[in-house]
């Protein structure tokens, strides 16, 4: 049942590639130029017309949110808010019947995103769905949605799900862009071509695996580990820090790369690992001066960078190397190399992956 995998998270991520395929395939026609979700296509004009996107969600699925806030943004021109579901349901939110509601959701059960969706219809809101388990739930109290085909998941940590729900959403923000005309038809056409190639890109991040398993045994001891990220990345580092912390039970901190100098820079020693995301993409730059702020306090960094990096690799402890993709795109890459971290340090420690303490797959109380 594992596939020869020692736990199911392993098999989990390295079924990314497929599932990612299983996710676009019928929907993102690359030679016709054109994304099909019925889902969408039926209720164009209530997201061409929406005021904003309030997305809700909870754990992992709320960080594949924060992702699709920037992408949203960047390539359909939509205003979105991300909320904790949680959080939204019980602050008397401002909701309208120009709003559309994106709740996203692996388990399709969970209490709070439920209780989102129900207050957000009240209010006369249009709501989505991003849900994996089929019939779930929230897919089926939830006015129109996509499903992520990512196949069953049953590792509590989520991984699998977190990329295809990023893909799902991906695919949403390029069909409205198109419509709006926030993206040329040569753009439109560029990210389908690159999109179609993640799935090859996040097998070649695959085979960092042995090194990371190093990496790992370097950090594994570590009773803190701060994760760094800028734009995009930001939420890959939220994202990190969460792994880590539920399957390891090493306290880990994911902070946009800028605010360090905010506070969190006091905490840098030699006994503090920093995990950059740092791909030659979006704000490279600053994040190379980042990266120099945290050497010069003697914090060891472990980088992600693009194929060819030379600048943070020469001043990071370890450097791990994904393929270069599209800013926007590079979510679905970095995250790779951040699972196998959490993955190795845990199983190193002895803990028990697929069932963390504490944790249940589906939240079905408050
Ligand atoms: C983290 C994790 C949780 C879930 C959260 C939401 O690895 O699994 O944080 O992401 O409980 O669950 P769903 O997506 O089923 O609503």
């Amino acid at each position: 049942e594992k596939g020869g995998y020692e736990h199911f998270m392993l098999k989990e991520i390295y079924e990314q590639p497929s599932a990612i395929e299983d996710t676009y395939r019928g929907r993102m026609l690359v030679n016709e130029g054109i994304i099909k979700m019925s889902g969408i296509d039926d209720h164009l004009n209530r997201f061409l017309n929406a005021n904003r996107i309030i997305i809700v969600a909870c754990g992992t699925s709320w960080h594949a949110g924060l992702v699709a806030e920037y992408i949203f943004e960047d390539l359909a021109r939509i205003p979105v808010e991300v909320e904790y579901a949680s959080e939204f349901r019980y602050r008397n939110p401002v909701i309208g019947k120009g709003d559309v509601l994106i709740a996203i959701s692996q388990s399709g059960e969970t209490a709070d995103t439920m209780a989102a969706i129900k207050l957000a219809k009240e209010n006369g809101a249009f709501v989505f769905g991003v849900c994996n388990v089929v019939g779930s739930s929230i897919s089926r109290v939830t006015d129109a949605g996509a499903y992520t085909h990512a196949g069953p998941e049953i590792g509590v940590a989520s991984t699998k799900a977190f990329t295809t729900q990023i893909t799902i959403l991906t695919l949403i923000a390029l069909k409205l862009g198109k419509e709006k005309g926030s993206i040329n038809n040569s753009d439109f056409h560029m990210y389908l071509r690159e999109m179609d190639l993640i799935p090859s890109k996040i097998e070649k991040a695959l085979q960092s695996n042995e090194h990371i398993l190093e990496v790992a045994n370097h950090y594994k001891n570590s009773r803190n580990c701060l994760y760094l990220g800028r734009g995009y990345n930001f939420p890959v580092a939220l994202e990190g820090a969460l792994k880590l912390k539920e399957i390891s039970y090493i306290h880990a901190e994911g902070y946009p790369a800028a605010e360090m100098k905010h506070g969190p820079i006091a905490l840098i020693d030699e006994e503090m690992p920093v995990v950059v995301i740092a791909t030659k993409k979006g704000h490279y730059e600053k994040v190379v001066s980042n990266v120099q702020e945290i050497k010069s306090r003697k914090g060891k960094i472990i980088a992600i960078v693009t194929e060819g990096d030379e600048q943070v690799s020469q001043i990071a402890d370890h450097t791990i190397t994904i393929p270069d993709t599209f800013e926007a795109l590079t979510p679905l890459l970095t995250t790779i190399p951040l699972q196998l971290l959490s993955y190795h340090i845990a199983v190193m420690l002895g803990k028990n992956v697929d069932q963390p303490r504490n944790l249940a797959k589906s939240v079905t109380v408050e």
